[in-house]
């Protein structure tokens, strides 16, 4: 496998993006990280501490010059509609998660990349996929996120087996964070529970109480995606599609956890669409194949992602930094 040196992250100012670009700097050189961004300003820690640049994956001609003017060998692309936004807009999902995807393949080939990383997500499962999803198991998604990820998915073993791309992907459960927020997703509860607990002392979730679904804390999050990135290409079985575990908990067990540590906290239920929607993922990932093939263990459960965001975000509030969030 050839060595990783420049890398491009686009959609680097989202929830995952933000995060990973600050960790992928420390790993391989602040100047080796490229973080793009389509349109939301970034934070000032993501703008200095590294290369900034605007480009939307969408735009190939705008890739292009972008992986030449950096001498760019590898993209991370992160950028993405998530499930319920997407639902809103199906059309806009397809292009930024499809058309975005197929442009970082070929640019792979055009420029002889040494590596292209995208995600895929707990979303390609859909209501026939058992409640305790498989690595090899039913796809059949009722999202337009989902099916664009099982789309990407199948896309990138594609490029792999035709092509001889280095593509690599991993389901990514809900992602919970105490920086950047996610955006449009269904599993955003599980976020926002937090930022309102410290901020308001209650919550109305919109999914409800006993919806089960897998989660994870970020650093977990990172982790694997750059555990994933080092793997040795040959030790790969898998490549675009590697199911990874975390917790997996309702939104009622979430709620009562974080009362542990604030007792008044009070959560009611409303639930809107996004039901239906958690309603078809499955409850937890069998992760064997990425635990094998490169060595997967996630840190983080239940008790300890709730002690550290309620003390991160304690942090940020006291700082007057959380309803700028917009949370
Ligand atoms: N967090 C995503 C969503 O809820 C799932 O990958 O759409």
């Amino acid at each position: 496998m050839r060595e990783i040196k420049r890398i491009l992250v686009v959609g680097a100012v989202g929830q995952i993006g933000s995060e990973l670009t600050l960790a992928l700097r420390d790993k391989y050189g602040a100047d080796n990280v490229v973080a793009a961004g389509r349109k939301t300003k970034p934070s000032s820690e993501l703008r200095d501490s590294g290369p900034f640049t605007w480009c939307d994956v969408v735009d190939r001609q705008k890739l292009d010059e972008t992986i030449k003017q950096f001498s760019i060998d590898t993209i991370v692309n992160m950028a993405a509609i998530l499930s319920a936004t997407g639902e809103k807009n199906p059309q806009a999902c397809w292009e930024v998660n499809v058309t975005g995807l197929i442009n970082t393949l070929e640019a792979a080939r055009d420029h002889d990349l040494v590596q292209v990383l995208c995600p895929s997500s707990i979303a390609v499962f859909g209501p026939g996929t058992p409640d305790d999803a498989p690595q090899e198991t039913v796809l059949k998604p009722t999202t337009m996120y989902g099916v664009t990820k099982v789309t990407g998915e199948l896309l990138c073993d594609y490029y792999v087996r035709r092509f001889g791309v280095d593509a690599r992907g991993l389901r990514y459960p809900g992602i919970i964070s105490a920086e950047t927020l996610p955006g449009g997703g269904t599993t955003d509860y599980a976020v926002e529970i937090y930022y309102k607990a410290i901020e308001e002392g209650r919550y109305t979730c919109f999914v409800k109480e006993d919806t089960r679904l897998p989660m994870m804390y970020m650093p977990d999050c990172i982790k694997a995606t750059m555990d994933l990135m080092a793997a040795p290409f040959d030790k790969l079985k898998h490549h675009g599609d590697f199911n990874v575990g975390a917790m997996s908990m309702s939104a009622g067990e979430l709620a009562a956890e974080i009362k542990r540590h604030i007792p008044d906290f009070e959560v009611t239920y409303e639930p809107d669409f996004r039901q239906d929607i958690a309603d078809s993922w499955p409850s937890s990932v069998i992760d064997s194949a990425a635990r094998t093939e490169w060595g997967w263990e996630p840190a983080y459960d239940l008790a300890k992602m709730t002690e550290d965001m309620l003390k991160r975000l304690r942090a940020r509030h006291e700082r007057g930094e959380l309803y700028q969030a917009g949370a």
